[in-house]
This record gives structure tokens, sequence and C-alpha cells, in this order.
């Protein structure tokens, strides 16, 4: 079943109905069905039974603790990209050393902090980091665990913005300059050099760039233990897409099939432990961004509804003229459907989350944003002083609360009136 449903009219989030939720939690409110979200882990970590796989959940996608916390107990790895995130597998109850730490720009301190809790692998990306890394190891009497994030000049034929396997993307180490670096890092006193790790893009849609990426890798890995530079794992990246309108992207089980197919290929292919950093293709369709229409407008032949969550709240419509399909909380209304904009409150012409979509809408109406479960929640800000919308976890016929409304006060605890000396 799918966890967002029509029943008898009423979109449901598994046996919960929306309008149950905005009436107990308000709006904007984004709804995540744990069914969902644990049942596109589990379809990853079924296809990877039998081999020795790590599938890290990428935390940029959803940061909620309550689904680190879900995931963890499933036993996902994570794949995280600050000290931030890092803090929060700890206290989500997460395990150190599954942790792989990705990131071009890593500080000293967030290295220092990785390695005094132990985290499994320091994706590298450039030299100056790897030098840094050895330095800051040193100091603390460690060793530090890494790998090399090369960039494979793979075509992911994603979306520029979130296309990152190009050589010209600021990701990863060239694959022509990869020899070398690995030659650096295992002449690094305080350095274990583990594996390797590629990661393309996002919202890959064909299986095919995986598996190129693939070959590159492998590629480098016989180049370097040709040079005497054994590697242990083999790190994949994320990237795999999902459906927001009419996509058709592999499935989870038939992207892991194929992986393992070329890697069985591989005379050593079954040495490796294989990792993985998935994020949307775990936690994308398992949410939505739940809103109330609050106003009806018409300008020069556009239809605007303006709803109470904006691009401040879902970002990837303005960023990245994303698609997300808009469904009607309650379908049974019999009113006529027209072509809308839905429109938030912020004051920018770029604040929109869904063009010339046909509806039957009244103020005062529902609407689920679907698809919002990654990239969401965790891309938002404040902008225009908007408190951020509550997150509510749906499990069967329960919901509940795992994020509070952020309060007005909230946003600007942590600033001060001008203080004795500049007031005046
Ligand atoms: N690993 C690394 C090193 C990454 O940079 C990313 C995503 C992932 C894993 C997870 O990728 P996923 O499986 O979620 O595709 N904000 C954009 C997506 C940015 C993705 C950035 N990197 C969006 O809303 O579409």
């Amino acid at each position: 079943m799918e966890a967002f449903h029509y029943r008898q009219h009423r979109l449901l989030a598994e046996d919960v109905a929306l309008a149950d939720i905005a009436e107990r939690f308000g709006t904007p409110t984004w709804v995540y069905s744990k069914a969902a979200i644990a049942s596109a882990f589990d379809e990853f970590a079924g296809a990877a039974a039998g081999r020795r796989v790590l599938v890290c959940y990428a935390l940029k996608a959803n940061s909620n603790l309550a689904i680190i916390d879900l995931l963890a107990r499933r036993g996902a790895g994570f794949d995280i990209v600050s000290g931030g995130e890092l803090e929060r597998v700890l206290a989500a109850g997460g395990d150190a050393s599954r942790i792989v730490f990705s990131g071009v720009g890593k500080s000293r301190t967030e290295m220092q902090r990785a390695l005094e809790i132990g985290v499994r692998c320091f994706n590298v990306e450039s030299e100056s980091e790897l030098r840094r890394l050895d330095e800051v190891a040193g100091a603390l009497g460690r060793r530090a665990p890494v790998s090399l994030r090369v960039n494979p000049d793979v075509d992911a034929g994603t979306h520029p913005y979130i296309s990152t396997g190009l050589r010209e993307n600021k990701f990863g180490i060239a694959h022509e300059e990869a020899l070398r670096v690995y030659r650096l890092a295992a002449s690094l006193p305080n350095l274990d050099v583990l594996g390797i790790d590629c990661h393309i893009g996002s919202q890959i849609t064909t299986i095919e760039p995986f598996l190129a990426a693939l070959d590159k890798v492998l590629e480098l890995v016989d180049s370097l233990a040709a040079a005497g530079i054994a590697l242990k794992h083999l790190d994949l990246g994320g990237g795999l897409g999902i459906r927001y309108d009419d996509e058709t992207p592999p499935s989870r089980a038939a992207l892991l099939q194929a992986v393992f197919e070329r890697l069985d290929r591989h005379p050593r292919g079954r040495e490796f432990e294989v990792l993985f950093e998935f994020g949307r293709s775990i936690v994308g369709n398992a949410g939505v961004l739940l809103t109330r229409v609050e106003y009806l407008k018409t300008n020069a032949d556009r239809h605007f509804a303006i709803v109470d969550a904006a691009m401040n709240d879902l970002m990837r419509p303005s960023l990245y003229e994303a698609w997300h399909d808009v469904l009607p909380v309650d379908a049974s209304a019999p009113r006529e459907a027209a072509a809308w904009d839905v429109v938030g409150p912020v004051c920018e012409s770029g604040d929109w989350l869904a063009r010339g979509r046909r509806l039957a809408i009244g103020e005062g109406d529902l609407l689920a944003i679907m698809s919002a479960g990654a990239y969401g929640m965790a891309m938002s800000s404040n902008y225009n002083t908007r408190p951020r919308g509550a997150e509510v976890l749906v499990s069967g016929d329960k919901a509940v609360l795992v994020r509070e409304r952020e309060r007005v006060e909230d946003l600007f605890a942590h600033e001060r009136r001008l203080p004795d000396p500049l007031a005046g």
C-alpha cells in the first residue's frame, strides 16, 4: 500500500487522516510515514543480504532525530557532512563506527571530534584535506581511516545543481590525479587508507551512470593494487532518484543487483565491502508538506492559491524548478477545477511551490505537497522570520510530534538589541 493514499476521498498518511493532523498540529506541517521509510531502507538491506554491504543514510536529506533513530535501529550506517550532523547521529543513538564523513570542507574541530568518537571513515576530497587530517590525527595520537573521493567524470544526467561527478564540479579528486594522491595518503604516518569513494549526483533515474562510475572506480582499484595500495571498501555514494512526476527510476533492489553483478565480473570484486550513501531514495517519497490555502486570487489571467507554506519551507521548486505533486486533502469537494499557481507568503516572485496545477480548491482547504521527505525541512530557512513547521511521524493509526513548530521568539533568541555603548 502507498503510504499516502485516499480513503473515501480523504487523503491519509498510513491510517491517519491528514486533516486530523492539521487539526492537531496546525499547518504548515511535515508528515512522514514510518512504514515508508522503513520499507525503503529494508529494500536496500534485503537486496544486500548475504554480501558485505553497509547502507549509510545520507543525513542531509532529512536529519530529524526520529528518522535517524528509526534507521539506526534497522542497522543503517550514516553519511554525514558536518560536525552538526555527527552530533545528530549520536543524539539519536546511532553508532559512530557506522559513520562515514563526507564533504569538501571539514574543519579541524570537526576532524578532531570525528576521530575522538571513532567514525568509520573520512571521505577525503583534496590533498590539503589529507594533510590536515594526518596532522590532526597525529596531534591526537590516533590514526585516521580514510578513503579518497574520486571524481569519475561521469554525467549523471541530472539537474546541473545536483550533478557532482563531472570534471568541472568542485567535488572529489580528478581521476588522473588519484594514483598520486593515494601514494601521498599511504605515505602519511597517521592515516589508514581503507577505501575509495565516489558520488556522481542526485536524482539519477537510470542505472547506467552508476555502472559507468563503478567501472572507473574498479579501474583505479586495479592501478592502486598494482602500486601496492590494497583497498578494503568501495563507497559508491548515493543518488538514486525517486518518482516525483512520471520518472521511472530503477528499483532500489535492481540498482544494487546491477552493481553486484558488475562487481562479480571483476576478479577481486567480492573482496570489497560495499558502502552506499542513499538519502532521497530512503525518505523522499515518505514525506509530505501539509499546508492550508489562505487566499485565492486572480491577476492577469493567472490564478494564485496563496498557501501558508513557502519557499523558506520547501526550497526545491524555487531553487531547481523542481516539480512536486499537489494533492487536495479532501477530494470530495464538488468545485470546478482551474489551473492554480500554488505560492507562499514570502516577498519574492520566486516563492512558488507548484505552477499551473489543475485543482478544485477553495480558501481554507488543505493541500499536500508530495514527495517532500527529502531536502524539504532539511533545506528550510527562516526567511521573512517565518517559524518552521512541525514535523510529525505517522505509524499505522498513530501520529507523533517529532519536532515542535518553532515559535517566533525562538528565531531571535540568539540576537541582542543595541548594547549600551552603541545605543543612542
Ligand atoms: N553522498 C554525497 C557525498 C552527497 O553529496 C549526497 C547528496 C548524497 C550522498 C545523497 O544523495 P541522494 O541519495 O540523496 O541523492 N538538495 C538537492 C539534492 C542535493 C544532493 C546533495 N548531495 C535536491 O533537493 O534535489
